[in-house]
């Protein structure tokens, strides 16, 4: 491997087992199963490194439950990527407080993209000194030796020295779904994208080799999963650091090969880097889903170079085309950043264009959210919020219209689901192209397994169906 990516050598991992077991040892002393809680927020990545750290915590004789009320651990896996989903974790974080004080012995730690930002770990140290300790996202993989520490020494730990990354394999995992699956292919951000702080927090791309990615698909497939979603900040740069000749698409032939009723999923593709090789490949496999996340963050050239994207909206355009002419069902679905710094009405009028012409199945927007380090935070933002917001309602209001339009040319069809769950008392499933389905004339014994609908109506953000 010609790459600078550090894997965790085998003995350190050992070495935190026996942690673990040192662990397991101290409860054991004092006579009971003790309790942990573990919350997060942010997006899908984040969601995996939860499942990591729950599998960490069982090995060490914790069990979950469902708050942070008389948890003897609470771990809150935070999100930096807007202020919003910070403030909602500094507040969270405060009321903690209080829980504490009702069962003294609790211990808080927090972790994820939030901790990497040195500002916040020092504002943790200094405001919020009920938590017992902090850890970024590259040191995950030591939580039981930092837990022993806290358990035994009395002392806050902080482990947020900022590395350049690395990979640990074989960790232990409790997955919150037995059918759903995520599973990373890789960490880390290269881009910058000028208004980002991802790259910042979560360090350098670095790749998992190809044979751990398959074996852990392997794994799950002859476990039955029935969606797999392969993650990753941008996945179309997959295998550049390993030096091995394989690339994204190359990885999900290898994948689509795997036997096994499943579908694969992934996100997120950075429309620079993604090929009509990629397309090519989706559009050859059954087993690779028929839709793709593709943000293309703003409609207008000029905004576009100052937010560091490295393509214009024809480029992009002319990608959703060739997509499409090679998968004619393909759903396609986009982030967009409304009131980037200096953004004016006539370059925003220039992101409603591309989201007509694009036709997206669906939108993620948000507000620019300026984030401290970042380049874009240092840009004039002359601007009011209300005049972004007044923009932000426009943008909205056209996608809706588009989503409708898209969701009404489905009823009538019959279309195959993964009934995945219950909402609001209604079967829920997902389509091939990953549309929210809500499901009539079924009990819960689909849920986890594959079924036809019949759509029988359609709103701006899901469909009905009848099973
Ligand atoms: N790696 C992914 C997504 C990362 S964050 C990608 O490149 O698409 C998810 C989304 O949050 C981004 O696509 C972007 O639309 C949004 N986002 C990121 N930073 C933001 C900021 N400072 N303010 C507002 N939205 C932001
Ligand atoms: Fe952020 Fe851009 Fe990297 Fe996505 S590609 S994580 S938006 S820097
Ligand atoms: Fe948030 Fe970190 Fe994901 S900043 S969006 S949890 S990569």
């Amino acid at each position: 491997m010609d790459s600078n990516t550090t894997v965790i050598a085998p003995e350190q991992l050992r070495e935190q087992q026996a942690f673990c077991g040192r662990i397991r040892a101290l409860w054991e002393k004092r006579g009971r199963v003790p309790t942990a809680f573990v919350d997060t927020y942010g997006c899908q990545q984040n969601e995996a490194d939860s499942e990591r750290i729950r599998g960490m915590l069982e090995a060490c004789g914790y069990t979950m439950q469902a708050d942070a009320e008389g948890a003897d651990l609470v771990v809150i896996n935070t999100c930096a990527v807007r202020e919003h989903a910070e403030q909602r974790v500094l507040g969270n974080v405060g009321a903690l407080v209080h829980t504490k004080r009702r069962h003294p012995d609790q211990r808080i730690f927090l972790c994820g993209c939030m901790m990497g930002q040195p500002q916040v770990a020092e504002k943790i140290r200094k405001s919020y000194v009920h938590v017992d300790g902090v850890f970024s996202t590259h040191h995950l993989w030591e939580l039981p030796s930092l837990l022993y520490r806290v358990l035994t020494g009395g002392k806050r730990v902080f482990a947020t020295a900022d590395e350049p990354g690395s990979i640990a394999e074989g960790l232990p995992v409790v997955r919150s779904s037995a059918f759903k699956a995520w599973v990373s292919v890789m960490y880390g951000c290269n881009n910058f994208c000028s208004y980002c702080i991802v790259p910042y927090v979560r360090g350098r791309e670095r790749s998992r080799r190809p044979e751990d990615v398959i074996a852990e698909v392997r794994q799950l497939a002859e476990g039955g999963c029935r969606d797999i979603t392969l993650l990753g900040q941008n996945v179309n740069s997959y295998g550049h650091d390993l030096g091995l000749g394989v690339d994204f698409a190359d990885l999900l032939a290898e994948l689509a090969q795997i036997p096994g009723d499943f579908l694969l999923r992934f996100m997120t593709s950075h429309p620079k880097d993604a090929t009509e090789k990629l397309f090519d490949t989706m559009a050859a496999s059954p087993k690779i889903a028929r839709h793709i996340h593709l943000p293309f963050q703003a409609g207008n050239d000029r905004v576009l170079q100052a937010m560091n994207r490295r393509y214009t909206a024809e480029q992009y355009l002319a990608l959703v085309d060739y997509a499409r002419s090679v998968m004619p069902d393909l759903v396609l679905t986009s982030d967009v950043i409304v009131g980037f710094p200096g953004e004016t009405d006539e370059e925003f009028a220039d992101t409603l264009r591309l989201v007509e012409r694009a036709r997206c199945d669906a939108l993620f927007t948000f507000l620019y959210s300026p984030r401290e380090g970042t380049p874009a935070a240092r840009m004039p933002d002359p601007f009011t919020r209300e005049e972004k917001l007044r923009r932000f309602d426009r943008l909205c209001a056209l996608q809706n219209r588009i989503s409708e339009e898209k969701h009404a040319a489905c009823v009538g069809r019959r279309l195959r689901v993964l009934v995945d769950g219950r909402e609001d008392g209604v079967l829920t499933g997902r389509t091939n192209g990953n549309r929210l389905v809500r499901l009539t004339g079924g009990d819960d014994g689909w849920i986890g397994r594959y079924a036809e609908a019949e759509i029988t109506g359609a709103s701006t953000w899901s469909l009905t169906g009848r099973l």
